[in-house]
């Protein structure tokens, strides 16, 4: 990979056989779809940029501003990089028809106010990234619209309010990422938050606000730890909240949980937490165990099965030689019948923390292969194959060494992914990655693709 170490050779080469492109401004390099203008100085942008571009990199300039229309030739425009620029603010319709734009990032620049405008009509966009600028205040629609949005960076700002309320099941079925972590939060809205689709709860960052401490704070992250989502388990240390709201006496809630012990947690659980589904397959007329472990952990659990042929079964409902459940949540059912089989749900119900989780066993109950012979002829046959057997290893011994020794297969290295093998020409400066790694207070860690892929700039 010497292109990658020293790409300039093949830049420049690339770079003549594209002359005929006069659009390509000078202070920047065109290869196929990819304009990098990456730290040229620009204080505003370039005159004419080719038309047909699916990826521009603009980033480490000292842009302050993108006015209308700034992208309205480049029909085809997917990915832009902005990151490390002045911009302050963005003017009505920047992104006029760039409507194929799905990675936009817009990190570290002087955004103060995400305006509601600002994204209009980027509907195709997946990842928004605007981590590490002044932001204070994200309008209340600025996200509608955005309906194809997987993954949103909003960490280290200073936002103290986000409109959770605008999203939703219908308006953003992907979103799975939501980096509100390092901001100045002290109070949210935590119903909407509760509201949230589960998919955006379980990607919810808020870790390293400036929460204060209550019961319907906690109980929100009480949940979502039972759940062990990433997001509480990877910084479980940077979610604190101040007693009182003084931000001397501030406390790893996760870890200690005694000052919300007078909170009552019941009414927070809208939903089962976990359904977990395993299978079983039995010849029939054999005992089967179906146990009901969940992620409830408590002794005090009660339990309910039911199964696709009895209907409810309890432990008082239970008049049956045949079918048992003990205590600890299990079904035995003695000899279990074709007619059996099915998906059987267990649901555990924690009365006094109001929790209850299922689970679901699917059982397929299959008849025992036909017999053909009786025990006597299995005996015999029995017998004759180890005849057999004995014959074979007598008369193919000296043979035995040489014929079975299987050369051992070599041992291949699994390939790693690497972005910088696929990025071939634009490949990643190793520096640059270093820097990105100790960043773990911002919960982002998957930069897109083309991400770092066109700096080749020594200075950044
Ligand atoms: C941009 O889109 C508008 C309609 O939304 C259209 O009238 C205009 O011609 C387009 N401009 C360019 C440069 O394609
Ligand atoms: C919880 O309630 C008990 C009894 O009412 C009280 O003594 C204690 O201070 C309370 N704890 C907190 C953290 O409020
Ligand atoms: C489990 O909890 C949900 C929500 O609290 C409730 O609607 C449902 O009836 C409960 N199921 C059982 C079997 O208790
Ligand atoms: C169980 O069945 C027996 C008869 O088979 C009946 O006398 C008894 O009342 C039943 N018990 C319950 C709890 O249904
Ligand atoms: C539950 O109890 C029964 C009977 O004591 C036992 O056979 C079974 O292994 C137990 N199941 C679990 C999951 O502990
Ligand atoms: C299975 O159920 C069907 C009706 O649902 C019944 O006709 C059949 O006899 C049952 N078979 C056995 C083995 O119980
Ligand atoms: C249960 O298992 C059977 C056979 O393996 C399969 O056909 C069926 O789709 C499964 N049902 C569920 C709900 O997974
Ligand atoms: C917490 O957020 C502040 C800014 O609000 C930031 O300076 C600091 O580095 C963050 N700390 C961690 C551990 O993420």
């Amino acid at each position: 990979m010497t292109s990658v170490q020293n790409p300039g050779p093949l830049l420049l080469l690339l770079c003549l056989l594209h002359g005929s492109e006069e659009t390509c401004p000078s202070m920047c390099l065109c290869v196929s779809d990819t304009v990098s203008c990456s730290s040229s100085g620009l204080a505003k942008l370039p005159q004419s940029l080719p038309p047909f571009s699916v990826t521009l990199d603009l980033s480490h300039n000292h842009l302050s501003w993108l006015g209308a229309g700034s992208f309205n030739r480049m029909p085809r425009l997917e990915n832009l990089r902005l990151t490390h620029n002045q911009i302050g603010s963005l003017g009505h319709g920047s992104f006029n028809n760039a409507s194929s734009l799905r990675h936009l990032d817009l990190s570290s620049n002087k955004l103060h106010v995400v305006e509601q405008h600002y994204f209009q009509g980027l509907w195709r966009l997946e990842e928004l990234l605007l981590y590490n600028n002044k932001i204070a205040q994200v309008e209340a629609s600025t996200l509608s619209g955005l309906s194809s949005l997987k993954k949103a960076y909003f960490s280290l700002n200073q936002i103290t309010h986000f409109p959770f309320f605008s999203i939703q099941d219908h308006s953003h079925p992907f979103l799975s990422m939501l980096d509100l972590s390092s901001n100045r939060m002290s109070r949210l809205p935590w119903e909407d938050v509760k509201a949230l689709p589960g998919l955006v709860q379980r990607g919810l960052y808020l870790h390293n606000n400036s929460l204060i401490c209550d019961c319907s704070m906690y109980s929100v992250f009480w949940h979502w730890d039972l759940r062990d989502y990433d997001s509480l388990r990877d910084f479980t240390d940077e979610h604190t909240c101040t007693i009182y709201g003084n931000p001397r006496a501030s406390i790893r809630f996760l870890r200690h949980s005694r000052f919300f012990q007078n909170c009552t947690l019941e009414k927070a659980v809208s939903m089962p937490v976990t359904v977990l589904l395993s299978n079983v397959v039995v010849l029939e007329g054999e005992r089967v165990h179906l146990d009901c472990q969940t992620s409830l952990s408590s002794t005090d659990l009660t339990f309910t099965w039911l199964s696709p042929s009895k209907g409810y079964i309890t432990q008082s409902s239970i008049n049956d030689t045949l079918i048992s459940l003990f205590p600890n949540g299990t079904l035995e059912i003695q000899a279990v019948k074709v007619n059996d089989s099915g998906l059987y749900v267990c649901t555990a119900v924690d009365i006094k923390q109001a929790l209850n989780a299922t689970r679901e066993v699917n059982v397929t109950v299959l008849l025992p292969p036909a017999e053909p012979f009786n025990t006597g002829y299995t005996t015999l046959l029995g017998c004759v194959v180890t005849m057999i057997c004995i014959l074979v290893y007598l008369f193919l011994t000296p043979c035995r060494c040489s014929c079975c020794k299987q050369p051992k297969p070599p041992a291949i290295p699994i390939a790693t992914y690497d972005p910088s093998t696929l990025t071939s020409v634009f490949s990643p400066s190793i520096r640059d990655q270093h820097k990105i790694q100790p960043n773990r207070h911002v919960a982002f860690m998957e930069p897109m693709l083309s991400e770092e892929g066109t700096e080749w700039t020594p200075e950044s």
